[in-house]
């Protein structure tokens, strides 16, 4: 069954929820560890999808080239995932004590937009009535939810208290990106894999 990543990004993301309710001193402390862990649950299985091509290219391993094949099950994954997210801060929200800022609401809503076409756009019907058009969709669209997950970080790098969380997420973002750079060299990898 190819798309048990969806399954895997649903777990994950149940588990960081579980995970932070059960560490939060109150509920609302729960639901805001809740809603901080679900997203960096996300961000792995983000990272991954965002990755597998460049590591495919870079390396020819077995393992990335099995999850470049099934890039669009772990992008649904990352998906499932971050409904989870969703369920988090909206419960957050909920407890009438978090403010939703502006910024938070007009780039998340255009990640969640993001997320939503891609998923929505993830089919091989889709790929056909698109033509070139869906490469450059999916194209903007995960760069897209790299440049939130990178402003978000590097907001956290100069917000007090959230420096080491801000340094680790924008290693990674950078990373992810240095990795895509240095893939950029080498030779594509042949159209029925990439
Ligand atoms: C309207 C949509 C969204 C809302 C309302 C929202 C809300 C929140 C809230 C309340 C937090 C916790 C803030 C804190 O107290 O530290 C948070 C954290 C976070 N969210 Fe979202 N979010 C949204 C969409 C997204 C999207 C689309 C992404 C990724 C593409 C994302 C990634 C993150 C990350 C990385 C964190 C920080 C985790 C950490 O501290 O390590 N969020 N979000």
């Amino acid at each position: 069954m190819r798309a048990w990543p969806i399954l895997l990004g649903i777990l994950v993301g149940l588990i960081a929820l579980l995970y932070g309710r059960e560490l939060g001193v109150d509920d609302i402390d729960g639901w805001r560890r809740a809603t901080r862990y679900t997203a960096r649950a996300g961000l792995v299985l983000f990272l991954i999808t965002y990755s597998a091509s460049s590591l495919a290219r870079l390396t020819h391993g077995r393992l990335v080239l099995m999850v470049l094949r099934d890039r669009r099950w772990w992008g649904l994954g990352y998906a499932a995932c971050m409904m989870v997210h969703a369920y988090a801060f909206l419960s957050l929200f909920d407890t009438g004590t978090a403010q939703l800022p502006l910024v938070v609401a007009v780039g998340g809503g255009a990640g969640y937009a993001l997320i939503a076409t891609m998923a929505l756009t993830s089919n091989r019907r889709a790929m056909r009535r698109l033509g070139p058009a869906w490469r450059h969709l999916h194209r903007v669209g995960i760069h897209g939810l790299w440049l939130i997950y990178t402003v978000i970080f590097a907001a956290r790098v100069i917000r007090p208290g959230s420096f080491i969380i801000g340094l680790y997420g924008l290693a990674l973002t950078l990373g992810a990106l240095a990795l895509r750079m240095a893939a950029r060299r080498r030779p594509q990898l042949p159209a029925d894999i990439a």
